[in-house]
């Protein structure tokens, strides 16, 4: 099962799911940026995964994600996984490259979009967490394939929670996509 996954930022998402792929269950083909500094295409050449990068900047949503989609498609991925992937895409894309997994640090449905975190404080929640869910044209909607729970404590400040939920994530996104790649889709509920 070959592997794409596309990031923003550091990385630490990829690397994991790069790192647990090491058994061979599935094998990382690309690591794809919209960032060229991002951390996390420092981490896949140390890895030897091929990357690319493709400036979001100064183009429409739609040429954005045809150059993505053409690099996608040199490529040739079963599936994608968007790990710290800040830019929306296209309902296009999405149905041109399904399926495509999501990470997000939130207990999806609640909280869909930025600021997880501190909207999950600032509402008085008890628990916060992250979801893996495949990706459709509606954002943050898809269905959900895992998820994990972490307590939210007191004093706990977005930074503090973000750092917690983030541990969850690096054991729940390799679970569910070993867990998809073998086939299943009943979802994952870990903590
Ligand atoms: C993580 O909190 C993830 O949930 C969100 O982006 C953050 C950074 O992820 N999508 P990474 O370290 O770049 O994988």
């Amino acid at each position: 099962m070959r592997v794409a996954i596309l990031i923003s930022g550091g990385g630490s998402n990829m690397a994991t799911l790069i790192d647990d792929m090491a058994d061979g269950y599935a094998q990382p083909v690309l690591v794809l940026s919209n960032v060229d500094s991002a951390g996390g295409l420092d981490k896949a050449r140390a890895r030897g995964v091929p990357t690319a990068c493709v400036d979001h900047r100064g183009k429409s949503r739609g040429e954005f994600d045809q150059e993505v989609s053409q690099v996608i498609t040199d490529h040739a991925p079963d599936v994608i996984c968007l790990a710290g992937f800040m830019r929306i895409l296209t309902a296009d894309f999405i149905a041109r490259h399904s399926p495509i997994l999501n990470i997000h640090p939130s207990l999806l449905p609640k909280y869909k979009g930025l600021n997880t975190h501190a909207r999950a404080i600032e509402a008085g929640e008890v628990e916060a967490g992250c979801t893996v869910h495949q990706v459709v044209a509606d954002l943050d909607a898809g269905p959900i394939l895992g998820q994990a729970r972490v307590p939210i404590l007191a004093g706990d400040t977005a930074q503090t929670l973000a750092e917690r939920v983030l541990v969850q994530e690096h054991i729940l996104y390799p679970r569910v996509l070993r867990h998809y790649v073998s086939g299943e889709r009943n979802p994952l509920f870990l903590g």
